[in-house]
């Protein structure tokens, strides 16, 4: 028997808050999966766990936002998003939902060890306060600009925009999600993690992969994002950091007299996937220490935004624990973004898993080459539906597809669908062969280091490593005055092919199938990879001539998709706007005096971010404005621009510059400024009405 490795493999826990996009898949879901698959194949020990994240902010505010409450919002999504992965086929050997009894003791036990260990510092200190609400801010009830990219949108827990960890207190003008008011400092206490006095080991544990002077992991195989994270977050100092929070939605904090309180979602949450783990257990009549404690190997797949709770906050808290491993990896994906904007679920510029599924239950194995072809590993990507038509067409489609056919075809033609012997091999077939058998190694290699986008390229290269073979031996030609090299090339030909179902088996899952039940076989073990004699001769293919492996994706298809993401970005855009204004009198709008006017001079405020301080032409004198535009607009763009002015509005004073008017500007969704503009060749002075 040989020894076999045992792994667990996590995905982070989606928030049930939403459904899941592309952008979900192609940077954690997919590329867990696919290594999973691999690992599965390589016959190790891997057990693949995700859940729910049915706690913390994210819910309860999507709740309030569609007037219902967390739990309905909770069970929603759960069914959705767990259908969603099992018809995308990423198979987790259980998905379980943060709700579960189970997972409310692991977590309050696991809370429980730490409290009676001393890991938490309980403190009493002034925390933001809602007081319309009634409520403390943390998370995400509390937005405001990022200290580190100044994005004026940050949470209390988080930037999204550069994923650095935050606490409420550090952002700058702190606005209450839930009144839309600047809150008020009021006293609470809280179980707090001093992550300050983890900073030594955390150093030598991410730089060197050293634990108490035992080596751990490799280094070097952790992504330069996730150390560069991880070291940037440690070098400027951790801070002690709040695990318990002011809310009745969650995890109940263990502790007497401590009502009113629970657990922080992202001591939870990572908790989860013990949890879960436990719960799979239970029913395979396994123990899940086994995938927790020893040799066994943790690895979790996540998103950038998660890296610092992944790498630095759960593993100081596994540590604390004791007895439990550490993380052997953690490979974080980058963004992945939609012809060219941002997903974003409240601008709904997105494409729905579960909505692709339901409109094309025949493409998803189509779907998951494009995704991986694409996915966001070391850098930001975008997806595109011109692209993913050309990836199936011309790669999908006119290299596997194309080759498989060929060789299955011919086949059938020349040798009533029988495998042929191979005979005399010359030197073009020596080459291949040599070639195939370097395959599974180089693509393990890959795999074993996260670079699955890597591997599923080099994996299609077999395929087109079989179509040059065909290309350049030509065996219908020679099936005229040859059949002998016909017999060995048709031989090497399926052989290749055979290959192919298990080499690609981790990535097309569906494909591989198809392809297997073309050739009538059925192999699942990736060292049986490499060989050329995974087809005994006279091994009868399945007698029936293969169906097409891959369709081609036509010009409508697109256009319909483009169409559908531009309707729903349309249809969004109505409600995203402010309602109207209560009603005015026409004599008040007369009141105002709004001129066309021409921008002469721009320059910038002094230590004003948003500032420009302009000198407008307005058709009857000339003056300075002070403009809020300098986040949009450099001096240099604005000179000799016709925009439109309000003279009459009363002079006011901005850092110290007197702004005589105001230049009127227009806002799309997105936060965009545009000047509202007269059309060309409009004189200077000319009145607004
Ligand atoms: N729900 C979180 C998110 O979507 C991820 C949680 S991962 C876990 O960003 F570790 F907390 F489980
Ligand atoms: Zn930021």
């Amino acid at each position: 028997m040989m020894e076999e490795n045992k792994y667990t493999v996590t995905a982070a826990l989606p928030y049930a808050n939403g459904p899941l996009h592309l952008g979900h898949i192609a940077g954690v879901y997919l590329p867990a999966d696919i290594f999973v698959r691999f690992l599965r194949m390589k016959k190790e020990d891997v057990v693949f766990v995700c859940a729910s994240d049915e706690h913390g902010a994210a819910i309860t505010l999507r709740a309030k936002k569609e007037k219902t409450t967390p739990q309905e919002i909770v069970d929603k999504y759960h069914e959705i998003n767990k259908k969603a992965f099992e018809d995308f086929g990423i198979e987790f050997d259980i998905y379980s939902r943060t709700s579960n009894e189970i997972h409310h003791q692991t977590a309050s036990d696991y809370f429980k060890v730490l409290n009676e260990k001393g890991s938490f510092i309980k403190k009493t200190t002034e925390q933001y306060y809602d007081e319309e609400f009634k409520q403390f801010l943390a998370d995400r009830y509390i937005t405001g600009e990022c200290p580190n990219c100044h994005n004026e949108n940050a949470y209390g827990d988080q930037c999204e925009k550069c994923g650095s960890a935050l606490s409420p207190e550090d952002l700058i003008n702190p606005i209450s999600t839930l009144s839309g008011k600047t809150p008020i400092l009021k006293e609470t206490s809280h179980w707090f993690l001093p992550m300050d006095q983890h900073e030594d080991w955390l150093r030598t544990w991410i730089t060197e992969g050293k634990l108490d002077g035992v080596q751990q992991h490799d280094p070097k195989l952790w992504r330069n994002q996730v150390n560069g994270q991880c070291m940037s977050w440690i070098d400027g100092g951790l801070h002690p950091r709040a695990m318990t929070r002011d809310l009745d939605w969650g995890v109940k904090v263990p502790v007497e007299g401590a009502d009113g309180k629970v657990l922080y979602v992202w001591l939870d949450a990572p908790i989860g996937y013990i949890s879960a783990t436990k719960e799979w257990a239970a029913t395979q009549n396994k123990k899940w220490e086994d995938y927790w404690t020893g040799d066994a190997k943790l690895v979790h797949f996540i998103g950038k935004d998660n890296i610092v709770f992944h790498a630095i906050i759960f593993p100081i808290l596994l540590k604390e624990h004791g007895g439990l491993i550490l993380p052997d990896n953690v490979p974080a994906y980058e963004f992945l973004n939609l012809e060219g904007d941002k997903f974003s679920t409240s601008r709904n510029w997105a494409v729905w898993l579960h909505e692709y599924l339901h409109e094309n239950p025949d493409k998803i194995d189509e779907l998951k080459y494009v995704l991986t072809a694409i996915a966001p590993e070391s850098k930001d990507a975008e997806f595109t539906w011109k692209e993913y038509q050309a990836r199936i067409n011309n790669e999908l489609a006119d290299v596997l597809g194309n080759f498989v056919n060929r060789a299955i075809v011919l086949t059938h033609k020349y040798f009533e669908a029988k495998v042929p012997s191979r005979n005399e091999l010359l030197a073009i077939d020596l080459e291949v062969i040599n070639q195939l058998k370097s395959f599974p190694e180089k693509i393990e290699d890959l795999l074993r280091r996260y670079k699955i986008r890597e591997a599923q390229s080099e994996a299609l290269n077999l395929a087109r490593l079989g179509n040059k073979y065909l290309a350049e031996t030509e065996p219908w030609k020679l099936a005229k005055t040859d059949m002998n090299r016909v017999e060995t090339i048709l031989n090497i030909a399926l052989q290749i092919t055979a290959n192919l179902t298990l080499i690609l088996a981790p990535f097309l899952p569906q494909k591989a199938k198809k392809i297997a039940s073309f050739l009538n076989y059925n192999e699942s073990d990736w060292n049986q990879a490499g060989s050329i004699d995974l087809l005994p001769d006279n091994h009868a293919l399945d007698k029936n001539k293969p169906s097409i492996l891959i369709s081609k994706i036509e010009d409508e298809f697109v256009a319909k998709q483009i169409e559908k993401l531009e309707a729903s970005k349309m249809e969004n855009q109505t409600t995203t706007f402010p309602p109207q204004k209560e009603l005015t009198q026409f004599d008040d709008f007369m009141k105002m005096d709004i001129r066309v006017g021409e921008i002469l001079t721009a320059e910038k405020v002094k230590k004003a971010d948003k500032l420009l301080k302009l000198t407008v032409d307005t058709g009857v004198d000339k003056r300075t404005v002070v403009s809020g535009i300098a986040e949009h607009y450099s001096p240099e763009d604005v000179i000799g621009k016709k925009v439109s002015i309000l003279m009459n509005l009363a002079p006011r004073k901005i850092r110290g510059v007197e702004s005589q008017g105001m230049i009127l500007m227009a806002e799309n969704s997105e936060g965009k400024l545009s000047f509202v503009s007269p059309e060309e060749g409009f004189e200077t002075g000319a009145e607004i009405r």
